[in-house]
């Protein structure tokens, strides 16, 4: 519907539930113009909704500032849709003859969605055997015991330094949640304990706070957390689509340290209305690095290939996560929540982690973070022999973290005092000597014992 060339302008098309879907482009916003007004594009019009549903209006067109007069003539139904007739005042005619029409969407229904989607996968993860049938391929890997370490245990030191701040251990608590109540306790959790640890941690898509501030309180953990390398957390296909403001608000709504972004074709390949279009996602990840904040670009449990490490690294990403196949599979978790058969035939793709973090650290100089399926500390020393500055973990914490902080520091307490245990027995004293560790392909080496 397009009511007049210099006034909005509407494309609208129902779907099945009677909701408008898409809604045609208007002129960029121009200088000094109110902040609540954005220009409508397919691709950010959730930001239409919800700066519009809070504003109740937008402006008639590039002169006017001011929307006056605002009349509801239609809501349907009740939080729908809603349009609004009236009037605009302009900085240079004072108030403007010519009535606009504006089509306000109701954004709950959109961000309802994001976090029930977010609630969905943590209930599946939490129900559901969602892990790997396949190994992480640790097990292919081992270091030589060694009894005659000249060690003592007390002496062991776990510390280490990642992106400019201390960790007592070089562990990570990967990136789960946010958005819902329960996920602030979960957040919260997972936060107190990295704190009183002094690990670091990430908190999950912040898509559901960019559609909605009120949602930025269940990601901001610096209350408990002050300390810690908190990262903050956006999917790579939704940097052309929020823009550089948003995406610097991601990082500056919980005063994080650097921004982890997430490479999941695979999971929304199998996701009901997942992105499909990657063209361009390098080119989007290179453009954050302008912003002036670390961006590390991780997986979700497929793993990253040498290839895109150094594709990753001529873009300026600070660290690659490369979380790896062997734990959380999102191409299982997604085949649960819509039970398409296609997904069930790709719940084993990826590459193990071990593989994956073999071929990065020859790939590229970039620090690498290990995880996807890490479940043990020798897994994560094993993981810091084999060249990544950290070990993360996620779903282990999952549980753990909707009980309690306690529950999830008993969690990483065991996983630090295996890690501690290994170091002993291959006589690490500190993790620099852990490092220069040699690690075996056993595949390779028959007569290497397995540890
Ligand atoms: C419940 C849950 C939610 C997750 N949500 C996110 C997310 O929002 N953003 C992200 O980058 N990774 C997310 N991940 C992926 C993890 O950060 C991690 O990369 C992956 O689960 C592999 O680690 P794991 O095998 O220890 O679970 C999530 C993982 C879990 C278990």
């Amino acid at each position: 519907m397009v009511l007049c060339k210099r006034f909005v302008y509407f494309r609208v098309s129902v779907n099945a539930l009677g909701l408008f879907t898409e809604v045609s482009r208007r002129p960029q916003r121009p200088k000094g113009h109110p902040k609540t007004y954005f220009p409508l594009t397919r691709k950010n019009h959730h930001r239409f909704f919800s700066v519009n549903a809070s504003a109740d209006a937008a402006p008639c067109d590039s002169m006017c500032v001011e929307p006056i007069a605002l009349k509801r003539v239609f809501a349907y139904p009740a939080t729908i849709l809603m349009i609004t007739v009236g009037f605009c005042r302009c900085p240079e005619k004072g108030r403007c003859k010519r009535v606009f029409l504006n089509v306000v969407f109701n954004d709950s229904i959109m961000k309802t969605e994001t976090s029930d989607r977010k609630m969905e996968h943590i209930r599946i993860c939490l129900e559901k055997p969602v892990e790997f049938e396949k190994s992480n391929g640790f097990e292919r890997y081992a270091f030589s015991h060694n009894d005659l370490q000249a060690l003592d245990w007390d002496e062991i030191d776990t510390s280490t330094e990642f992106l400019g701040k201390n960790f007592s251990a070089p562990i990570f608590i990967e990136a789960m949640t946010g958005g819902t109540d329960e996920a602030r306790a979960i957040n919260q959790n997972l936060a107190k304990a990295a704190e009183e640890l002094g690990l670091g941690m990430g908190v999950g898509s912040q898509r559901a706070a960019i559609e909605d501030e009120q949602k930025i309180h269940t990601y901001d953990v610096r209350n408990v957390a002050p300390n810690i390398l908190l990262l903050a957390n956006i999917g790579a296909a939704q940097i052309a689509e929020y823009g550089p403001d948003n995406i610097r608000k991601v990082v500056d709504m919980i005063k994080a340290d650097g921004l982890a972004v997430h490479l999941n074709t695979a999971q929304e390949l199998f996701q009901a209305k997942g992105h499909r279009d990657w063209r361009n996602v390098i080119r989007d990840i290179k453009s954050l690095s302008l912003l002036g904040f670390p961006v590390i670009a991780k997986e979700v449990g497929c793993g990253i290939s040498a290839d895109t490490a150094k594709r990753l690294e001529e873009a300026g990403v600070s660290a690659i996560d490369v979380a790896g196949a062997g734990g959380t599979s999102w191409v299982k978790v997604e085949s649960y929540n819509h039970g398409s058969g296609i997904a069930k035939e790709f719940c084993e793709w990826g590459i193990p982690t071990a593989e994956s973090l073999r071929q990065c650290r020859e790939a590229v100089a970039t620090p690498l973070i290990s995880s996807g399926g890490i479940r043990t500390g020798v897994e994560m020393a094993k993981s810091i022999a084999m060249g990544a500055s950290l070990a993360g973990m996620a779903l282990p914490l999952l549980k753990p973290a909707t009980e309690s902080h306690e529950a999830v520091k008993l969690k990483l307490e065991q996983v630090i005092t295996e890690l501690k245990s290994t170091m002993l027995l291959v006589g690490a004293r500190n993790i620099e000597e852990l490092r220069r560790t040699p690690v075996v392909d056993i595949t390779f080496s028959s007569n290497t014992p397995k540890v």
